[in-house]
């Protein structure tokens, strides 16, 4: 941080869960896709256990229509944790009060105008603080510390960070795409940023994935961003116009991430996700992953 830019610590991340989920339908008709469950808990609870661990503990969660599920599941099930102690399943009912012993917040979007309108919904409860966001489908692997290196890169350079992948130049058209300069290992100064651009167009191979620490004039930004691509209020938009500010709170950096994420708002990276956690499971993880090879070699030998 520079010195005009006293480092407060940060304690509050937004989880934006009210998008429509349309590439899952129909499963995602009447359940939110950050509750489908992979292996044995919804999605948007590896998120927000992520963000528990990098000591982001003041959490809100953005919800929509149909959402219902994501509020009542952070919250107490008195019910069923009665049946459970009746029955002495110590076990499970630790696991059932996990979710609700944690300090979560919810707000409804009203409408899914887009991933930068629903960031601006969280202004009242965020005020003039620094702020996490992580897309409630998007996980990374409790065993990746890219959150924690994010939250280092905003104490020393200040601003905003994003979090980039390098993918395959043909996959960038589905991301927010990052032009950068100024590489310090895995940490690069973003110069400019376009979403889901033409692949000929595209200014790099570093695509924006679902990790944010945004400084508090993004809100401002936010509310003079007009309609982009999709005619949603895009976060990329936005954040194309911090990085050329050079006002206080402006500029952007990227760290790139090289560790393990499953994007479970897309059907074949969720079912990759699903096998890839199943066989790392504490409990599942043996008797899948020697399933799982059993099938795999019924499937080359020709039997399924
Ligand atoms: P996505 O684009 O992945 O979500 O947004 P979506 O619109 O639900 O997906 P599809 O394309 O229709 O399948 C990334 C994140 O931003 C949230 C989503 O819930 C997801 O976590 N989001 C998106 C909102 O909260 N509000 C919006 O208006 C849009």
């Amino acid at each position: 941080m520079t010195p005009d830019q006293p480092s407060r610590p940060i304690t509050k991340a937004v989880i934006p869960a009210a998008g429509l989920g349309t590439r899952f339908l129909p499963a995602t008709k009447a359940t939110p896709k950050e509750m489908l469950p992979v292996v044995d808990k919804p999605a948007i609870q590896y998120v927000v256990e992520e963000s528990v661990r990098a000591g982001l503990d003041d959490l809100l969660i953005i919800t929509g229509r149909n959402k219902a599920a994501l509020e009542d599941h952070f919250d107490h099930h008195w019910e069923l944790e009665q049946a459970l102690e009746a029955k002495g399943d110590l076990h499970r009912l630790e696991r059932v009060r996990e979710s609700a012993v944690l300090k979560v917040h919810f707000v409804r979007q009203g409408q899914p105008k887009g991933l930068g309108h629903a960031v601006h919904v969280a202004k009242e409860h965020v005020g003039d603080n620094p702020f996490a966001v992580l897309l409630g489908d998007d996980l990374i692997d409790a065993r990746d510390h890219l959150l924690e290196e994010m939250l280092r890169v905003r104490e020393e350079k200040g601003g905003s960070v994003v979090a980039l992948l390098e993918v395959p130049p043909e996959s960038v058209h589905l991301y927010g795409c990052a032009a950068v300069d100024g590489r310090d290992g895995d940490v690069v100064r973003i110069t400019g940023l376009v979403e889901k651009p033409d692949p000929s167009e595209a200014p790099s191979n570093l695509a924006v994935i679902g990790r944010y620490v945004l400084d508090p004039s993004v809100f401002e930004v936010l509310e003079h961003t007009p309609p982009g691509r999709g005619g949603e209020i895009q976060l990329t938009d936005a954040l194309q116009t911090l990085a050329s500010s050079s006002e206080p709170g402006g500029g952007v950096h990227g760290v790139v991430f090289r560790g393990r994420r499953y994007d479970t708002g897309d059907r074949l990276d969720y079912l990759k996700a699903v096998v890839r956690l199943g066989v790392d499971h504490a409990e599942l993880g043996k008797d899948f992953g020697e399933w799982l090879d059993d099938f795999s070699g019924q499937r080359a030998s020709g039997q399924r």
